[in-house]
């Protein structure tokens, strides 16, 4: 039997049968302050460097060839003390696919994904590290905001909770390099700690709450505040584990 065209294009991207690359998803979508895009201006790979955005928000985009990246500067209230909001920089990059019940999965290049965070109350620098979660999104629609007039993308979280709604500022989308961008065997603690790239000024402060994103955020979360203990001996921590 002649495989026909459209199986030969799953084959080709390592898609399952049960699984597509939706077309209308393509762009770089971001949230209404539309300041946190993705693409270089966010995140400098080479010089292990972010570029803190006027106004939090996040930015998601998706490629014709199933591709992704997301940019995320969100803020984490502070109850027992608001004068000092904690701030959060995230960024990923990796593969996403459609499965047939309609859910996205999006699973990064585990390597890539960058992490830094800031309580400037508690701790004098900011905590660098890696980062990577897989996303899973119950369902997604892309419509025309009725206000706005312009393409509006609307992601539900794995358990139904619609993210803020995204809108489209760039088609084609606004991405780093879809290849793994730092290998391992470059990513040894002493080189980048030497580089001493991250300054106080480039970190977020801000009033929001941070997403839950996957059922895993509370191992993610081990992570983070395992990094951010360590930082209490001083200085900026490069933390690869
Ligand atoms: C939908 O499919 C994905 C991938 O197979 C799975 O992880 C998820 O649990 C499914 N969701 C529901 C609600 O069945
Ligand atoms: C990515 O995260 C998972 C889950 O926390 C972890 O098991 C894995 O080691 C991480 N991979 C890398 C390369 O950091
Ligand atoms: C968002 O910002 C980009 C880059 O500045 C711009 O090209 C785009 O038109 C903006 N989109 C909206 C909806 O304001």
């Amino acid at each position: 039997m002649i495989p026909s065209i459209f199986s030969a294009v799953l084959l080709s991207a390592g898609l399952s049968a049960a699984q597509t690359l939706p077309t209308d998803l393509i762009g770089t979508w971001s949230s209404k302050s539309n300041s946190t895009l993705t693409g270089p201006g966010f995140y400098d790979p080479v010089n292990e460097k972010f570029t803190e955005p006027k106004h939090t928000g996040i930015s998601y985009s998706f490629s014709e060839d199933g591709h992704y990246e997301e940019a995320y500067y969100r803020a984490i209230a502070n109850p027992t003390n608001p004068k000092c909001p904690r701030g959060i920089i995230q960024w990923q990059h990796g593969s996403f696919v459609k499965n047939d019940n309609g859910s996205l999965s999006l699973t990064p290049i585990a390597v890539d994904g960058r992490q830094l965070y800031s309580d400037p109350c508690l701790y004098e620098n900011a905590v660098y590290t890696r980062y990577n979660t897989t996303e899973l999104f119950k369902q997604y629609e892309v419509i025309t905001d009725p206000y706005h007039n312009i393409p509006r993308l609307n992601l539900y979280k794995f358990d139904g909770e619609p993210l803020m709604p995204l809108y489209l500022a760039f088609s084609p989308p606004q991405m780093l390099p879809t290849t793994t961008l730092n290998p391992l065997t470059t990513s040894t603690p002493g080189g980048a700690k030497a580089t001493g790239k991250i300054k106080r000024s480039e970190l977020p402060m801000n009033h929001n709450v941070i997403n839950k994103r996957t059922p895993q955020e509370l191992r993610q979360n081990q992570v983070w505040w395992f990094g951010v203990f360590l930082t209490a001996s001083g200085g900026v921590l490069y933390f690869f584990f």
